[in-house]
């Protein structure tokens, strides 16, 4: 998989970009400001139709314009393919190979691409739900019938809580958790099977950066955590009666994977609390870096990397493990505002202001 051209309108502080990428190792460096991120960001938001950040869409459009068009051409198996969206206040269309596309799923996972942005870095201090986005994500790319199941866990979820608001019978609310009881198992196996399968990558990939140190990425749930789908019932159902007076007091759903949450262990201590600025960085890029080798895995192929900021944040050893980490990747898009000698295989774009100067 490799992005071979990106177009911008009236995105972001771009006013008319045309960026071909013919290369595989691109580094695009520029002061701050000059607009690096935007481009990650606008590859981002057309590989997952959202942007970074959710709340803030209208931001996208250039100030002082009414509309943004952005389009990308990427190479899949050999073949040409075209992601291109036009954003307006009102709305977002989307197309795939210049087909309107209605059904958003259709998109997602066409371009598959991995984003360490410098937010990452506090992804462990985050909210539950920044956490459970991260993984939702990954299971979702590699696992359609995980997507389906989430998207079909969240409607019920909605209806059991508006259950609880209109003072429905505990019958009906009953016959809610009934039905989200197999979802929410189908969701807190795959979750758990997929941590199992991050921690020795996470693993490798930290100790080639940071050393000796153990990692440990750990799945906290309120549900049962076993396989067999009648005693996951049964325990669920327990829980849900045991709990019936709290949850009509909260007038919401209490068990459930949308409760979930996953922390880091280094040797042992939690890092969101412990852990320095460092630790924290090194232990997104490594998770980063595990999500491609599942990707590459589960998908049979490469993701693209995109990499924001990576390598004034590194000391020399950490960018070379880096460096080592991604060369089988085949497209990898690192952004900085220095050139370093360690990116002699990397063509350089430079940005300024939205505009590319040198190529
Ligand atoms: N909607 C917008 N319209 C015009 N300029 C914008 C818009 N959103 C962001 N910018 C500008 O984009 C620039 C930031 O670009 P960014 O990609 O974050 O820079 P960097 O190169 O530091 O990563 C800032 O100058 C900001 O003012
Ligand atoms: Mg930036």
């Amino acid at each position: 998989m490799f992005i071979k051209q990106i177009i911008a309108k009236s995105f972001r502080n771009f006013d008319d970009l045309n960026l071909e990428l013919n290369d595989s190792r691109i580094f695009i460096k520029g002061v701050n400001g000059s607009g690096k991120t935007n481009i990650l960001e606008l590859v981002y938001f057309l590989s997952r139709c959202k942007p970074f950040k959710a709340h803030n869409e209208d931001a996208l459009i250039k100030i002082g314009s009414n509309e943004a068009n952005i389009y990308l051409k990427f190479e899949k198996d050999k073949e040409e393919h075209s992601i291109s969206s036009i954003i307006t206040k009102r709305k977002k269309v989307f197309a795939y190979d210049d087909e309107k596309v209605n059904k958003l799923t259709s998109i997602f996972g066409q371009l598959i691409t991995i984003s360490y942005i410098p937010k990452s870095v506090y992804l462990f201090k985050s909210e539950p739900a920044e956490k459970r986005s991260f993984i939702d994500e990954m299971c979702s790319m590699i696992n359609y019938q995980y997507l389906e199941t989430l998207q079909r866990y969240r409607k019920l979820l909605k209806e059991r809580n508006q259950a609880f608001i209109k003072d429905y019978d505990q019958d009906i609310i009953n016959v809610y958790a009934e039905q989200l009881i197999p979802l929410a198992k189908y969701i807190v196996c795959f979750r758990n099977q997929i941590l199992e399968k991050i921690n020795p990558l996470l693993q490798k990939y930290y100790s080639q950066m940071f050393g000796s140190s153990d990692i440990k990425l750990v799945y906290k749930t309120n549900c049962p955590l076993v396989e067999d789908e009648s005693l996951f019932k049964e325990q669920m159902i327990k829980q849900f009666n045991d709990n019936k007076t709290n949850e009509h007091l909260k007038k919401q759903t209490l068990y459930g994977p949308h409760r979930d949450s996953f922390f880091v262990l280094i040797d042992g201590k939690d890092i969101a609390s412990y852990g320095s600025q460092g630790q924290n960085r090194l232990a997104t890029l490594s998770l980063n870096l595990a999500k491609k080798d599942i990707y590459s895995e589960f998908l049979h192929q490469e993701p693209i990397l995109l990499l924001d900021d990576v390598i004034s944040d590194l000391d020399e050893k950490r960018i070379i493990s880096l460096l080592e980490a991604v060369k089988n990747s085949k497209q990898v898009i690192i952004t900085g505002s220095t050139n370093s000698n360690l990116l002699k295989e990397y063509k350089t774009y430079e940005i300024q202001n939205g505009k590319i100067i040198k190529e």
